[in-house]
This record gives C-alpha cells, structure tokens and sequence, in this order.
C-alpha cells in the first residue's frame, strides 16, 4: 500500500526520489521521506502529509548525494505522522531503510531489540528491521561475536569502517546484512536498505510484496511499482520472492537466498516502453475522470480477438473445453469494487451457464472452509492483482485442489501468475483510488467468463453467443452516449450535495449497481451511502428515509423495472428525494423521480456496464462541490496489499 524508490548514480538522488515517489503517491499518502547519503553520512527527512510538503522541506537541506532511498506511507502500525514515517535509521544513524508490508512479529524483535539496547522512534512495524541490520552488520563487520559486545556496538562504540573484507564477487556486507535480518522476520516485505559504511550501495529484498529494479542512463533505480520506473529505466527487473538486489552506481547483482547463504542469479530483465506516460492526466482535472471516459475504449479492448463468427475464444483461460465443462460449482472471490462487479457475474453464470456460483469477500473466503472439490473452480478478480487477502484466498483454494482462475488488469501480477489462467482487463494503468474504467474491464470480462462456461455446458447456442457478443460490443458506444451529455446527472449532484446520507437502491443486475455506486459516493465524497435491494428497504433501511433524504435507484429496463417503481414509489411517499437512472423512452419514471439521467436500452443482463457510469459520475460531481480530492481520498491506498 505504500511506495519505495531507490536510486544510485550520477545524478543528485532527492530530485530523482522526490519524483518517483509523487508517481507512486496514489499507493499512499499519508506521509513520506528520503534519505540520502552524502558527504560520508545519511541525512533522512520525513513529513506527515502529501509529498508536497516533503518536497517544500527539503530546499533547507541541500541534498546533493547521489544514492538514496525513499518512501510514501499508508500508515498500518503507528499513526500517520513524522515520527512513523519512513525510513528508519539505525541507532547510530549509519543505516536507513524503508519498508512495504507488514512485519507480523515486530513486538516480540521489539522487545527483544530493546533488551539489547536499541532505541526506538517509531511506533511502526517496520523499524524493527533497521534494527536488526544494524546487530547483524555489526556481527558480520566487526567480527564481534558476544551479546555484551554487540550491545556496545549498537551503542555507537563501533569503528569508523567495517573491520571485515568482502572478497570479490560475494555479496556486499550490507546484502548479508539484510538477508539475516529477513531470515528472523515473519509476514510481508519489500525492504530497501543503505548505509553510510558502503557508500553508492542499496541493497534490496522483497518477500510477498513487490519490487522491481530498473537500468537507466544515469543510474540504478528500484521501486515497489513500475509506474515510477516510467521514462527513466530502459530495462527493469521484477524480483521474485526471496530474491535480493545489489545496486551501485553502474550495475546491480540478483542473489536468491539460501539457508544462510545468497547465490547469485542470473536477472531476467524486461524492457520498458517510454513512450507511454501512465501519470499524465492529459486534459482532463483528474485521473478519475479520464478514467471514467476511457471506459468505452476498455470494453473494446477486453472484448478484441474473442470471438472468431461461431465461437468465443480466449486462449488463455488455462482450461480445456472438457475441463470446462466439469465444472460443477464456482466461487467468485474479490474486494471492494471487484465483489461488486462479481456480484453481476453471478447473475450470469447461474443465469446461462446453470452453475451454481457463490461470491464472496476474499477476507471472509479464507478463513471458512469451503467446499472445494477438483471440478470447482475460484475465480480471483482482482484489479491490481495483489490485493494480499485475494492472493491468501487464491493460495488457500490452489492447496484445497481448484482449478483457479485470475481476472485483473495488471500483467505479471501475483494474481496473474499464481493462477491457472487469465483474462486481463485491459483497462491499462488505474490510478485515480476509486477504481472506474476496471470495473467496467472487469464486468465485461466475467461476461466472457459465463458465456465461455455457457458455450461449453452447451447451454447456450452458437446464435445466442453471437447476439450476445455483438450487444456487448455495442455496449462500448453505448457508453459514448452516456459520456456526451452530463447535464442530468450534474444537476442531480447539485440536489444532493449537502446530504448526510444517501441510499442506493436496485433489483437484480441494479442491485449489485447499486453497491458500486454507493461505494463510489463514500469513498471519493464522504457522503455515507448504504446500497440495498430495493425489495429490502421496508424491512428496516425506510425508516432512515425523511423529506429530501436522496434515494439513488437504478430502474433500468428489467424483469424486476414494475417492482423497483414501486419501492420508488414507497421512499417518495416519505418525502425522499428520487434520482433515477433509467432507460431511454421511459415514459412512466418522471412522474415519481425528480432527477432521472437516461441511459440508452440495453438487454438486463448487460446493463451494469452502462448504468454504472452515470453513478460513476455522480459521485464525482458529488465529492468536486463538496471540495474533496477526487483521485486520492482520504484514508485510502490504490493497492491494499496488507491483510
Ligand atoms: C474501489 O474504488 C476501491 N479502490 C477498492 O474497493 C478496490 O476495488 C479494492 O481494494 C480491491 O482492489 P483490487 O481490485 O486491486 O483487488
């Protein structure tokens, strides 16, 4: 959830580190800091709040060094403040690091540190890790071997240079370091590390939490994102778990770890396309908004090269047709804006290919013990790819014996790569938080997904997948339409903008629509929104409603249309204030509704992908007259890559 840089070369590294954090600021924000070393020592500056305020506090320091490593929080352990924010120094203050994840047994190091003579600053997780580099390069550098004596090392007592040689070719004193100290850690990392004694060296670990290391012209670069590596790394390297990096200024060395030992390996390095800027908003005020507007372009793309005139065809899916149609049951499993979108798919399997389907909240899926059998299969989707109780899930189910399927935008995820196929999104990068154009991606893939298990049961016929497929694709400029003409949905933002509360109502595929489009209101406005099946609101939510209280309803054109007028009809009566999304040519919904935002007709089980955008961006206008911060809300990381 939070973003590292590193950087080791010929150029002055705060500039260099302050930049590639504001790139990976959408991770976290909520307080960030470099440290650079120069002149023989590291000077580390932190500040709570926006990069910004680290970047207006750093005039007064002169920062000059080439090496150095930084970081953006989300605070887990520790409130968000200067003291907790990374990195940490050493006691001594000749080792910095920074830390993503969380270190699931930093009160037993504490307390074991602390008896040993450390001091701590922070309340985080992560400085426990400083401090075991700092006795471990103690250990291997001044060939100390006592309790007493490392206690007098720590306590600043030390020689002014390690006392030991490193012969050529092994790893630097500093990798050794790192790697001990990983050994005696349990949960989640990605760690970089320097120090004042190997001046141009980073070292660099990671184990469940990513990070990549990138070749540039000037320089060795890391980050836990590639997104900061864009325009300044030619080639990067994806570490993989247990895997350690060496940087100096003019190359970098890869060691897996090994019992004690680090062997090194050979890097498998990817080249980086520069022509793409994934940071630039282009001419539009936020990314959540050109996030919005790109939606017709993803559903395109999700849907290119998947039918050939008879058939779908998505190669990757890592499932022959036979084993397809095994299948007997499916369990959706996803966070956030990803169980709404798969709450939509169960509709569909169920509804066309008769599988049973279960979605569930991966935090809840992998603490049950569901029934899994080899002819079930899991599907993850999951946006970034590395949401961690998501990945937990995948692993659990993989060991339970299903077959596991990953639905996500990011390529080489850990989602992608741990499960037995893929269909990606092809949203390309999100960054606003509130994620948008990748639930569409999302909906359009899991229609794929039930149409596939469908065609292979048999249960719908070539025809029907043709019908189906060609009202998909439209859907995309469906979706132009919608985007055209904002007038009605900015006009019900205004009507709504000094609530308290909202409710968000629907049946069927409007149900689950109404769950995104309360998510996206609380999240990005502040605006407390509940979502409930319409049919559920005299069974306790009515008693909320007063005169002016908004009910959103999503009355599109369905089986179930007659039933939500009436629960309008119900909310109306007690004085709410009715904003509908609904379809073209309804004739009947302006009678009860006093804000309705038309929607071309599209076929119920495909109107998710265009009714959600009208909510998408209410609460957009919602939260801009409300003076919030539309991409980066607060108390939200893009990835949530801690339990
Ligand atoms: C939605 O706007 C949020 N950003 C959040 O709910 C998100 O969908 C959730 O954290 C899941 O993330 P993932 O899709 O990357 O797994």
């Amino acid at each position: 959830m939070c973003g590292i840089v590193g950087y080791t070369g010929l150029q002055p590294a705060a500039p260099i580190l302050v930049s590639g954090l504001k790139k990976l600021e959408y991770r976290g924000y909520d307080s960030s800091g470099i440290a650079v070393e120069q002149g023989g020592s590291i000077t580390c500056v932190c500040r709570a709040g926006k990069i910004d305020a680290l970047e207006q506090s750093l005039g007064a320091f002169q920062l000059t060094g080439s090496c150095g490593i930084g970081h953006t929080r989300w605070a887990t352990h520790g409130a968000p403040s200067e003291a907790n924010a990374h990195p940490h120094m050493s006691c001594d203050g000749k080792i910095a690091i920074v830390h993503n994840g969380i270190i699931e047994n930093h009160d037993e190091l504490r307390r074991i540190l602390e008896g040993r003579g450390h001091e701590f600053t922070s309340q985080t997780d992560s400085e426990v890790i400083v401090h075991l580099i700092e006795d471990a390069y103690a250990s291997l550098a001044f060939d100390v071997s006592e309790a007493d004596d490392l206690v007098d090392a720590v306590g600043g007592r030390v020689p002014h240079q390690p006392t030991v040689e490193v012969r050529r070719g092994e790893p630097s004193l500093l990798a050794q370091a790192v790697n001990m100290a990983s050994s005696l850690l349990i949960g989640s990392w990605a760690i970089c590390a320097m120090t004042e004694f190997e001046p141009g060296k980073i070292v660099c670990a990671r184990k469940e939490s990513p990070l990549v290391v990138g070749r540039g012209v000037n320089g060795m670069y890391i980050s836990s994102d590639m997104t900061a590596l864009s325009g300044i790394a030619k080639e990067v390297c994806v570490l993989e778990d247990g895997q350690l990096a060496e940087l100096d200024e003019r190359t970098f060395d890869v060691f897996k770890a090994h019992d004690d030992e680090l062997i090194r390996v050979t890097p498998s390095m990817t080249e980086l396309d520069w022509t793409v800027d994934w940071m630039d908003r282009g001419r539009f005020s936020d990314f959540m908004m050109k996030e919005i507007s790109e939606q017709p372009r993803v559903i395109r793309d999700t849907l290119e090269d998947r039918f050939n005139g008879s058939a779908l065809t998505v190669s990757e899916l890592g499932l022959t047709h036979e084993e397809l149609n095994l299948i007997d049951r499916v369990y959706i499993i996803a966070c956030g804006t990803s169980y709404h979108a798969s709450l939509i798919a169960k509709n569909l399997i169920e509804g066309w290919a008769r599988i049973p389907c279960e979605v569930e909240v991966a935090s809840e899926f992998r603490y049950r013990d569901p029934i899994i059998t080899p002819s079930t299969l899991v599907v993850a989707v999951s946006q970034s790819g590395e949401t961690a109780d998501t990945l937990a899930a995948i692993r659990d189910a993989k060991i339970k014996g299903a077959k596991v399927f990953g639905i996500t935008n990011v390529i080489g995820s850990p989602v992608a790569r741990e499960s037995d196929g893929v269909i990606y999104t092809k949203a390309n990068k999100e960054v606003a938080v509130a994620s948008t154009k990748s639930f569409t991606g999302q909906i359009v893939s899991l229609t794929l997904l039930a149409m596939l298990l469908a065609q292979s049961k048999g249960r719908l016929s070539q025809g029907q997948i043709r019908m189906l497929f060609t009202e998909l694709v439209d859907t995309a400029s469906q979706a132009e339409e919608i985007l055209k003409d904002t007038e009605a949905v900015n006009e019900a933002a205004f009507a709504c903008k000094d609530a308290h509360s909202a409710m968000f109502i629907g049946r069927g595929m409007g149900a689950a629509v109404a769950e995104e489009g309360a998510l996206k209101l609380k999240e990005i406005s502040y605006l407390h929104a509940e979502a409930y099946p319409a049919g559920e609101m005299k069974h306790g939510p009515i008693a909320l409603i007063e005169p002016g209280f908004p009910v959103i309803a999503v009355a599109t054109e369905s089986p179930t249309y007659d039933k939500v007028l009436s629960n309008i009809q119900e909310a109306k009566a007690r004085g709410a204030k009715i904003i509908a999304v609904a379809t073209e040519g309804d004739e009947r919904i302006g009678e009860f509704a006093d804000h309705v935002i038309f929607i071309p007709k599209v076929r119920d089980a495909l109107s998710p992908i265009t009714a959600i955008i009208p909510l998408q961006l209410l609460a957009r206008e919602i939260a801009i007259l409300r003076g919030c911060n539309i991409d980066q809300p607060r108390n939200l990381a893009k990835s949530v890559t801690v339990e």
